[in-house]
């Protein structure tokens, strides 16, 4: 039988990592989407080459968000049956640096994908998956967030992806292109960039138990997130796309933490006891056995507007997909600690 093809942007990404190997197991030919870069940037997928099982079915080409001759190109190229847009520009707080390119691959980089769908005439043979975010709920007041929260998003980043979300309802509905919307709350794993909270939280505090670090500076400590683990969230990317009709789901655990109680946590199991002094910026955690701080804030890490709480109400994903997640927080935390330790260089 002839496999499926799946093609993949922001391949290099934590989800675009854990997706690749999800959709190989599966059977399926995929086409990563990497672009050029001054240094090696496929440490993520670089073991998917030591599997003799898939490695011939993972193929990776250059290509950009940015560039909508290389989208082209690279859908007729490939003729995929599945397209996954988990590029972006990432990072919240980067996003107010940088907001015009944010806004450029975020929004414009999947109008471009949709547009070489409809243009190409794709419609009835490509099905597509969009990465939303919990972000673009930014400041609601809603206690659990579902596909009927109103968006009220945060940032340059949180505004972005709106775009994103509505232009591929508008190209669904316009076109008749398969197309969904995952809007998927914090999902970490042991590749999870290393600027992200939980990573350097658990990054900092192995290297610092084992003395190659000797503070952890951090930001707002009292926002809430809803974490899950990313392996059990790219599965439903793939689901999404195996329905019948196409559709937009909310992802996330209906959990949340304060940063502040994931330090605890992640603390705790590194083998720390810590107590918190001081407030606001001045907060800090102190390491009770030798007295030497282990936290401190830094005005840098603040963002000019934060997004205080996110909690997901996923009740639609787990009735029509039958979807749950698998991974507790404490079950995420120790992969992630075990990583560290054993990648200390
Ligand atoms: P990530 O680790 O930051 O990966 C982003 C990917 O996009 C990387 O492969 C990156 O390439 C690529 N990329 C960036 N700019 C590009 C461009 N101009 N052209 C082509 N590729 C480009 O993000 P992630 O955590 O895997 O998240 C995947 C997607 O889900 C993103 O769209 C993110 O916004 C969204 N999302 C993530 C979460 C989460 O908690 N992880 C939650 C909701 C939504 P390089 O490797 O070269 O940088
Ligand atoms: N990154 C970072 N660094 N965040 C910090 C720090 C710090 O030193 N200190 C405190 N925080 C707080 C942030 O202010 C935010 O409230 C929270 O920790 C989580 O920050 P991130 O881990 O950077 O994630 P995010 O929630 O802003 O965004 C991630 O999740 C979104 C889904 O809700 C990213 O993966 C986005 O791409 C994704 O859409």
């Amino acid at each position: 039988m002839k496999k499926k093809v799946a093609l993949i942007f922001g391949v290099t990404g934590q989800d675009g990592a854990y997706l690749s190997k999800f959709l190989l197991k599966k059977r399926y030919k995929v086409f990563g989407v990497k672009r050029r870069s001054s240094i090696i940037n496929t440490q993520r997928i670089d073991d998917i080459y030591k599997d003799i099982n898939v490695r011939s079915d993972f193929i990776l080409r250059y290509g950009d968000l940015s560039d909508s001759s290389s989208i082209i190109k690279l859908i007729e190229e490939t003729k995929p049956n599945e397209i996954y847009n988990l590029a972006a520009q990432s990072h919240v707080n980067v996003s107010f640096e940088v907001p015009e390119y944010s806004a450029e691959i975020n929004s414009l980089g999947a109008l471009r994908i949709l547009e070489a769908i409809k243009n190409l005439k794709l419609e009835k043979k490509v099905k597509f998956y969009q990465a939303g975010t919990s972000e673009m709920f930014g400041k609601t007041k809603e206690k659990f967030q579902s596909e009927k929260t109103p968006f009220y998003p945060a940032s340059p980043y949180g505004v972005s992806k709106c775009f994103a979300h509505w232009i591929t309802i508008n190209y669904r509905e316009a076109y008749n292109i398969f197309a969904c919307n995952g809007i998927l709350f914090n999902h970490e794993s042991p590749i999870r960039g290393e600027t992200f909270v939980t990573k350097k939280i658990i990054q900092g505090l192995v290297r610092i138990k084992k003395g190659h670090q000797k503070k952890l500076f951090l930001g707002n400590l009292y926002s809430k997130r809803d974490w899950g683990h990313a392996r059990d969230y790219v599965e439903i990317m793939w689901k999404m796309l195996q329905q019948k009709k196409p559709n937009d789901y909310v992802i996330g655990t209906g959990k949340t933490f304060m940063i502040k109680e994931f330090v605890n946590k992640s603390a705790k199991k590194i083998g720390f006891k810590i107590k918190w002094i001081g407030k606001g910026i001045n907060e800090k955690a102190i390491d009770i056995e030798n007295g030497k701080v282990l936290v401190e804030c830094k005005k840098r890490y603040f963002r000019p507007v934060e997004v205080n709480y996110l909690k997901a109400n996923a009740k639609k994903a787990k009735k029509l997909l039958n979807w749950s997640p698998k991974t507790s927080i404490d079950k995420l935390i120790d992969e992630m600690i075990q990583h560290e330790l054993e990648n200390l260089s």
